[in-house]
C-alpha cells in the first residue's frame, strides 16, 4: 500500500522511510512532492500534536491515502518552552523574506540574544516530536520522541539545520551539528518517534490484512 509523508523535503522523507522502513515489501512511501497542487494545511495549532494531528488528517481527507506527519521544535526551559511551535519561524518578523538556510540562522541567533544572562546550569532544552499516522476519517496511530540538550553560547559543527549548532548534547560530547545523519537518527527526537512508531504500524497491517 501507498503512504503520504506530509513533507516536501527529500530528506525528512528520505530519514522517515529508511527508519521505517519497507515492513515487507508493504508499504511505498510517496511525499507531497507526488501531489503538486495540493492546498498548503497550515501549521496553526497549539502544540506539536496538535500539528501533526491536523496535517495527517487534512492531506489524508485531500488525497484518500493513509498520511504520516510530524511536527518537531525545540523547547527551551528559560524561555518557557519557547521557540516550541514556532521554532520554524521564531524570528521570521526580523527577516521576513529570508531562505530557510537564512531563518535558520537568524532563529538560533534570537535564542541565543534571549539567553544571553542565563547561567550554563539554566540552559537546559529538548527537541520534540509528535508522529500522527491518519486515513481520511481518524487518527490511527501516534508516536513522541524527545532528546535533552543544552543551549551553549556559540554555534559549534557544520551538519544538520535548525538549532543543530547550538544544541549541545551532553552524553554525547557534541553539538547536533557535529553529527553525522546516521548518528543524529540514532539520537534524535525523531528517531526515537520513528522507532516508537514502527512496531505499532507493523501491527495494525498485521491486522488489516487479517481483516480484524
Ligand atoms: P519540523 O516540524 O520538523 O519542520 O521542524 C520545525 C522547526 O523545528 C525546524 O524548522 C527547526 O527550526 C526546528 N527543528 C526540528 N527538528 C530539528 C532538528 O532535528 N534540528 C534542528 N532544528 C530542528
Amino acid at each position: 500500500m501507498k503512504i503520504l509523508v506530509a513533507t516536501t523535503n527529500p530528506g525528512k522523507l528520505e530519514e522517515l522511510s529508511m527508519l521505517l522502513g519497507d515492513i515487507a515489501g508493504r508499504i511505498e512511501w510517496v511525499s507531497l512532492r507526488d501531489f503538486p497542487g495540493l492546498p498548503e494545511i497550515v501549521e496553526d495549532g497549539a502544540t506539536f500534536a496538535d500539528n501533526a494531528r491536523k496535517k495527517a488528517l487534512g492531506y489524508a481527507q485531500a488525497t484518500g491515502l493513509w498520511t504520516l506527519a510530524d511536527d518537531s521544535g525545540l523547547c527551551i526551559d528559560a524561555l518557557h518552552g519557547q521557540p516550541g511551535v514556532l521554532s520554524a519561524r521564531f524570528a521570521a518578523d526580523e527577516c521576513p523574506a529570508a531562505d530557510r538556510k537564512t531563518l535558520d540562522k537568524a532563529n538560533y541567533q534570537k535564542v541565543l540574544r534571549l539567553l544571553k544572562d542565563i547561567p550554563d546550569s539554566q540552559r537546559t532544552a529538548r527537541f520534540f516530536c509528535h508522529l500522527a499516522l491518519a486515513d481520511d476519517k481518524q487518527i490511527l496511530l501516534e508516536a513522541t520522541g524527545a532528546v535533552e540538550g543544552v543551549i551553549i553560547n556559540q554555534p559549534r559543527g557544520q551538519n544538520g539545520f535548525g538549532y543543530d549548532p547550538i544544541f549541545y548534547i551532553p552524553s554525547l560530547g557534541k553539538t547536533a551539528a557535529q553529527l553525522d545523519n546516521s548518528s543524529k537518527n540514532q539520537v534524535s527526537h525523531r528517531g526515537h518517534a520513528i522507532r516508537q512508531m514502527k512496531p505499532l504500524l507493523e501491527q495494525l497491517l498485521a491486522q488489516r490484512q487479517a481483516g480484524r
